[in-house]
């Protein structure tokens, strides 16, 4: 039996995670976290703010981390809509399944979203109206890029959103600047919001559709 969010020394009594937990999985893999802290509330509102809840039945979370969006997503979730975060950590899949007890939490690659959704149970794909996601695009190889992009395309049903963010160092960087194109490649719409800077680092969040 896993312990309480009460007993669990990463989450305080708030259902803060301490950011030293944080901090320490990006020491240990900071390819894959990509970041040393958690994503702000500043940040977390302007991704939800991006998404149509009413028309949203069938969502994901790529790379949730400890939750700073999870949390979120869940308030603006409607009765009947299906939601799984993906998260490839254990450990921060640990720390999410203890501070969301109701959320369908995945320990897996997002690059395997197709098998997820049906594992899950959702209408055969394309299904899903939503992705958020929290990956490090930045701090990815192109083949990574690549593959984590065609999985997600061949999830997301036509009219789809997907929403992510990219810190405004990264985009910069080759990695960054590689990712910014593919995406105005692969979407109909790409919309870049104002930088978010009540978050460190400060972010922009893309919003990206697919034709409907
Ligand atoms: C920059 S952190 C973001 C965490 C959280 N969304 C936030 O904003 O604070 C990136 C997260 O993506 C996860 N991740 C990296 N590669 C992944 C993959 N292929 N599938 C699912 N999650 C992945 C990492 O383990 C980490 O939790």
């Amino acid at each position: 039996m896993p312990p309480s969010t009460a007993t669990n020394p990463n989450i305080d009594a708030t259902g803060r995670v301490h950011r030293r937990s944080f901090l320490a999985q990006y020491l240990r893999r900071p390819g894959s976290v990509g970041a040393i802290a958690p994503s702000s509330r500043h940040l977390a509102r302007t991704m939800v703010d991006q998404v149509d809840w009413s028309r949203a039945r069938h969502v994901l979370e790529y790379g949730p981390g400890t939750g700073a969006f999870t949390g979120a997503i869940l308030d603006k979730l409607q009765p009947g809509a299906r939601f799984a975060a993906i998260e490839l950590n254990p450990d921060f899949a640990r720390i999410l399944q203890r501070r969301f007890p109701g959320a369908t939490v995945v320990n897996d690659s997002a690059a395997n979203a197709r098998a997820i959704c049906d594992r899950l149970g959702f209408p055969p794909a394309p299904a899903v109206d939503a992705v958020l996601s929290g990956l490090p695009w930045a701090g990815f190889p192109e083949p990574l890029q690549d593959e984590l992009l065609g999985a997600m395309l061949k999830v997301l049903k036509p009219g789809a959103v997907f929403v992510t963010f990219a810190y405004q160092f990264g985009t910069y960087l080759p990695a960054g600047r590689r990712f910014a194109t593919k995406i105005r490649g692969l979407f109909t719409t790409v919309d870049r919001s104002p930088l978010v800077l009540r978050n460190l680092p400060p972010a922009y969040v893309y919003r990206c559709s697919t034709a409907g």
